[in-house]
């Protein structure tokens, strides 16, 4: 069965990708200070910033993210498979990606200084399209109702855990961290440019202007919408069922807005508040 579930620390992983074996190492991994590593929670622009930083280290030059699927160039850590993944990997510097949260990951980074990268989304933009995502990927348990699945969501109950302690734990390493660039999905819609030239000032890697505009154009939603090495097209029927829908679904900030009544939107603006009462992060969402 595709759907069996891997309990660890008692978060759910997909069973198909996750092993006991395989989330122990990745908390063992021995991390270079050249690492680069994207996190993220889940559906907040992880596979865009995998494509960002594998076009800004082959300064804007398409070949490598248009011939290696994403999942081969910036491995996920936590994986069966990563150990091969990586060893075969054409990225340098190597280009690690994780949904670990930060209680697991943190104590294994600590004294590292391997670049981390943060992703964030708005959370009803993240819950919009991780219950999407339900419905194609196979590996995942049924979506049930949209409000049930934001129920679970809110409690922390989906699988990889609760968004709320991933940006609160990864974000709070911010005032202690120096290599740690937090970025929103918003800021790269409303900005790729900008985005850009600050993902490649952080890992120092500078570009020319016109390096930076064939990055623009290689990472928009068009472009990897149609590259197979980043749109999970190549990923077997068995584990997505691809008739459902597409992994690179709409891209857009906002998309909340067709799912939630406005009953549920004031239980979530509720909810939210009482959980990032402490927190000193500033949302640039609506
Ligand atoms: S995963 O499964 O955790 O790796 O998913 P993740 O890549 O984090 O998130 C998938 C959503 O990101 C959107 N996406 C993009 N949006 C805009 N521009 C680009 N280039 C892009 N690439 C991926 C993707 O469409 C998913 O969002 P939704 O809202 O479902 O469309």
């Amino acid at each position: 069965r595709l759907d069996v579930v891997e309990t660890f620390h008692g978060l759910f992983f997909p069973g198909h990708l996750h092993t006991q074996d395989s989330l122990q190492l990745a908390l063992k991994f021995p991390f270079q200070d050249t690492d680069i590593i994207i996190v993220s929670y889940p559906k907040s622009g992880t596979t865009w910033m995998q494509e960002i930083v594998t076009l800004i280290s082959s300064r804007g030059d398409p070949h490598v993210s248009r011939s290696v699927p994403n999942w081969a160039r910036a491995p996920w850590l936590e994986h069966h498979y990563f150990a091969a993944l990586l060893e075969a990997s054409p990225t340098t510097p190597r280009v690690i990606t994780t949904h670990l949260p930060h209680h697991l990951l943190g104590p294994t980074l600590q004294g590292s200084k391997a670049k981390v990268i943060y992703v964030s989304r708005n959370p009803k933009d993240v819950v919009v399209s991780f219950y999407h995502f339900h419905k194609i990927a196979k590996f995942l348990p049924e979506a049930g109702s949209f409000s049930e699945f934001l129920n679970r969501f809110l409690k922390g109950t989906l699988h990889y855990g609760c968004w709320f302690d991933h940006i609160e734990g990864w974000t709070r390493q911010k005032a202690t961290m120096n290599n740690l660039l937090h970025i929103s999905y918003e800021e790269m819609s409303m900005d790729i440019q900008g985005a850009i030239k600050r993902v490649s000032s952080y890992l120092q890697i500078p570009l020319m202007e016109d390096e930076v505009n064939n990055c623009v154009k290689h990472c928009s939603f068009s472009s990897m919408k149609d590259n197979k090495m980043a749109n999970y097209t190549l990923v077997t029927e068995e584990i997505m069922d691809h008739k459902k829908g597409f992994f690179m679904r709409k891209g857009k900030i906002g998309d909340w807005k067709n799912m939630f009544t406005e009953e549920l939107n004031q239980y979530f603006n509720s909810v939210l508040e009482s959980k990032m009462v402490d927190s000193t992060l500033e949302f640039t969402w609506d």
